[in-house]
């Protein structure tokens, strides 16, 4: 039941902000964070987190990793399931080793995780399906209580899969010490907001189907982001490629001079991921090599960011202000909006795009 709107892809995208409401509800509706007190999870004498998954779920976990090193401490690893597997990396028993799938059914993904089990000391999911086999073989399946997702593009698994890993890396740092109470309250009360957020950021939807029209004339397009908004980078690039067939690439806007900017001319759209955090000031500098280019910026900030860049960006989109590293699950939604308005100017099939599954149980 597509619920009124025209493509499951968009009744996923709008419900967000609900399911990601209960995600919150449940993974924070304790002090002490109710997943680990069920699971027994304890981070405290833990070595090394390594994150394998494949798709959209593997840029979930790029994103993560920036806050579990930078908020809880913690060496991450983060690795595509069907590298993982094959190239035999050591794992000690002070490794937990946490797989994230929405089907919990993804080939690579189930190897790469037997390839763990005796060696990592905990084997941990993250799966949509609670029945399926990743979560069967593992010793912590946590939930992400998305409901069922029909669209073959990840959107609010993606999004309810940021929250759970977000809720575990808040429940890593106070098993750490790795913050006070105080920063650890505040960092909680982030992460409760960004149900709100994510609601807020749909407002923009009248503005991203405009600038859909036009972004769907050209035939590439470039992501940029920096820090967590990085992997968000790549996963935009990845939702507008598999839909709307746009040839896409994300980028790490340092990594702008080392090749990419070659690329940029009249016919790029650079959709740019700016919030004003601490390196706003180098992404714009980065925005402004694009434009003396003649680079097409849509830039992604809020009110007073794109107040500071100045002129010369080809569109804009205000979300509300985000301070917190738990952004990329705000900004998460006008990415998922770009790529489906976009699929939807162009006339693709916005659920079946062609050539893919929902679930990949082949190598
Ligand atoms: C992209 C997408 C895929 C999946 C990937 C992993 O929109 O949906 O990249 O994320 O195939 O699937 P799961 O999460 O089921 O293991």
């Amino acid at each position: 039941d597509k619920g009124g709107y025209r493509h499951f892809m968009a009744k996923e995208i709008a419900e967000q902000s609900s399911v990601l409401a209960d995600a919150v509800e449940y993974y924070l509706s304790s002090a002490e964070g109710r997943a680990a007190i069920e699971t027994g999870l304890d981070f405290s004498q833990v070595d090394r987190l390594v994150m394998v998954a494949c798709g959209t779920a593997s840029l979930a976990c790029h994103t993560a990793k920036y806050w579990f090193e930078q908020i809880a401490g913690i060496p991450v690893e983060v690795d595509i399931a069907s590298e993982f597997r094959y190239r035999e990396p050591p794992i000690s028993d002070r490794t937990i080793a946490l797989f994230v799938s929405q089907s919990g059914e993804t080939a690579d993904t189930l190897a790469a995780l037997r390839y763990c089990v005796g060696k990592a000391g905990r084997i941990v999911s993250i799966v949509n399906v609670a029945e399926s086999s990743i979560a069967r073989e593992s010793d912590v399946a946590l939930p992400i209580l998305a409901g069922p997702e029909i669209g073959v593009a990840s959107t609010k698994a993606f999004t309810c899969q940021l929250v759970v890993l977000a809720a575990l890396a808040l429940q890593a740092t106070r098993q750490r010490g790795a913050r006070d109470d105080a920063a650890l309250a505040t960092l909680e009360g982030q992460l409760r907001q960004m149900p709100g957020y994510v609601a807020d950021a749909m407002t923009c939807e009248d503005q991203i189907r405009d600038i859909s029209k036009e972004l769907a004339q050209f035939e590439d397009a470039i992501f940029l982001g920096r820090g967590a908004m990085y992997p968000l980078a790549l996963e935009g690039a990845l939702k507008l490629k598999e839909i709307s067939y746009i040839h896409a690439e994300g980028c790490a806007s340092g990594e702008l001079k080392h090749g990419p900017i070659a690329l940029i001319d009249s016919d790029m759209p650079v959709i740019t991921l700016a919030p004003r955090d601490n390196r706003f000031d180098k992404i714009v500098s980065n925005m402004q090599e694009v434009m003396a280019r003649g680079g097409k910026i849509v830039m992604i900030s809020d009110a007073q960011g794109i107040e500071e860049a100045g002129e010369g960006t080809w569109h804009r989109v205000a979300l509300p202000r985000v301070d917190s590293p738990f952004a990329p699950i705000a900004y998460a939604v006008p990415i998922q909006l770009l790529a489906y308005h976009t699929a939807v100017a162009k006339g693709t099939d916005v659920d079946q795009p062609r050539n893919l599954a929902k679930s990949v149980t082949v190598e």
